[in-house]
């Protein structure tokens, strides 16, 4: 295993502990809100200081993009990790046990490194830059669908952008029709992973951050999958729209998706 995710794979087992510990005392876990319906509490803070920290110890120069914490610049920028300490916040505090931590390593702007952990399950999920994507160690690869007919798509709903629900809506509906069924499970790194092993068939979602896609999006592109924007371009990191499958599928998704763009969802 590359030496960095060895580190980012310690750092997600570290973490996974930390949240899994709290669960069982879920009363006692501090909920803030951070806007509209968009909460992180103690356990989000705790699990980034130990991925922080255990990140710091071996690369102290690297510079990390936590979501509780923001740019933590270091000296050697080249070195970019992206972390989310807990990616399905809403899911740890109703207690439903289904979440992840997500860390993603950036080398020179090109993503190189790739975790999410289930530490519910047990998952790891891992991808290294041109060397596949594995669960568990165990080779993953994405679904070989032709077409959307029989597919089984993940989404998330725009619950903390309610100004787009009428454009969510119709992509939904549209896609809804020509799928086999549809899951909403809560985390958009755990979707990801999903795509990757081949467990479902498809993603979009509107509004994503880069610490919610990092490490899946090298999941599905090293499980053989490709990643875009709601155009078929390049801009989802910044624009946080997002759609993964393989070739065939995401042309499909994109088809349905595109009578829908309004100015706010251009892309
Ligand atoms: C959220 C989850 C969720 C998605 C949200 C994300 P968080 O991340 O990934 O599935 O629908 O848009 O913000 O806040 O729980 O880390
Ligand atoms: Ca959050
Ligand atoms: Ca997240
Ligand atoms: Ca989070």
């Amino acid at each position: 295993m590359h030496p960095m995710l060895n580190i980012a794979v310690r750092a997600a087992r570290t973490a996974g502990k930390v949240i899994v510990r709290s669960m069982e005392q879920l009363d006692k876990v501090e909920v803030q809100s951070k806007g509209t319906n968009d909460f992180v509490t103690s356990v989000d803070l705790l699990s980034e200081e130990a991925i922080i920290d255990t990140i710091r110890k071996s690369y102290p120069d690297h510079t990390i993009i936590g979501e509780e914490s923001g740019v933590l610049k270091g000296k050697d920028d080249d070195y970019q990790w992206i972390v989310d300490p807990l990616d399905g916040t809403s899911n740890f505090v109703k207690g439903i046990p289904h979440f992840a931590v997500s860390i993603a390593l950036k080398v020179k702007g090109k993503l190189d490194q790739a975790v999410v952990f289930d530490p519910v399950r047990g998952e790891l999920f891992t991808a290294s830059r041109g060397k596949g994507a594995q669960l568990n160690g165990f080779r993953i690869r994405i679904s070989k669908n032709k077409e959307l007919a029989g597919t089984i798509l993940a989404t998330g709903f725009p619950f903390k952008q309610k100004q787009h629900t009428a454009a969510y809506m119709a992509m939904f509906s549209a896609l809804f029709q020509k799928t086999s069924d549809m899951r909403r499970g809560g985390s958009a790194a755990l979707d990801l992973a999903y795509v990757a092993a081949g467990r479902v068939d498809g993603f979009f979602e509107i509004g994503l951050k880069p610490w919610d896609t990092a490490a899946g999006e090298l999941l599905v592109i090293e499980a053989g999958g490709l990643v875009t924007d709601f155009t078929g371009g390049h801009n989802h990191a910044q624009s946080g729209n997002i759609v993964a499958a393989n070739t065939r599928i995401l042309k499909d998704i994109l088809q349905e998706i595109r009578p829908h763009l309004g100015d706010a969802l251009s892309k």
